[in-house]
């Protein structure tokens, strides 16, 4: 299977959104470093998301140098904060930098260390929190974020359609295994509604109730 389609997904980085040229340098450097960073498309859906939903306190599980955290702080409401976190000190401080550039960095913190372990020490409440750390991860973020979500706020996850690899039943890797755990929690979970959103390599937005 591919996914997603090559011809779709240029045509969608046709009409990906227009972004500031730090954007396109970070991008430029992902692209480089072969670095996992979400890309214009996801990244403008994170800040049309921290938008709608007038978020004034986020919390990004996996930030790497920043990319997403530059979109989705860019939408803060005034006085807003973003929480990122990163187990690299490296990229964490590459991160630092280009958000101090972008005149961001008064609403970033960035932890580092192990996102999950971070998230606990937070007691919210949160408007949005993403998801972007190692796949095998993502299921035990799930109790966590709901206790750290307001009702009405949402979580989003990436990377939830893998390239396909969650319906290729051989595969049974740690990661594939993760996001599947994930996406069927989540598909019936009591205190959430879910979208997947098959954008990218697939997106999940689930709302708290
Ligand atoms: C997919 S990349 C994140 C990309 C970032 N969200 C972006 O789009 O620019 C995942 C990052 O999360 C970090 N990471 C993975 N698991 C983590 C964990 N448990 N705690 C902290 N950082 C983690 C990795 O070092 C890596 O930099």
């Amino acid at each position: 299977m591919q996914f997603p389609d090559p011809e779709i997904h240029q045509y969608l980085h046709e009409m990906a959104p227009k972004r500031l040229s730090i954007l396109k340098e970070m991008e430029a450097l992902a692209e480089k470093e072969k670095f996992p960073a979400v890309g214009p498309l996801v990244g403008g859906f994170l800040y049309q998301l921290a938008k709608i939903s007038q978020a004034k306190m986020i919390f990004e599980l996996g930030s790497g140098f920043g990319y997403s955290a530059l979109w989705m702080a860019s939408a803060l409401t005034t006085g807003g904060r973003i929480i990122c976190t990163e187990f690299d000190p490296e990229r964490a401080k590459l991160g630092m930098k280009f958000l101090e550039r972008a005149k961001l960095r008064s609403k970033v913190i960035y932890e580092v260390g192990d996102a999950v372990q971070s998230l606990n020490r937070y007691q919210g409440p949160f408007d949005m929190i993403f998801v972007d750390l190692d796949k095998e991860a993502y299921p035990e973020v799930i109790p966590l974020a709901e206790s750290r979500l307001k009702a009405g706020g949402i979580l989003v996850a990436d990377n939830v359609l893998w390239s396909g690899r969650i319906l290729e039943d051989q595969d049974q890797s740690k990661s594939t295994q993760g996001i599947r755990l994930f996406n069927a929690t989540m598909a019936k979970h009591p205190d959430f509604f879910t979208t997947i959103i098959p954008l990218r390599d697939g997106v999940s937005l689930s709302l708290k109730k």
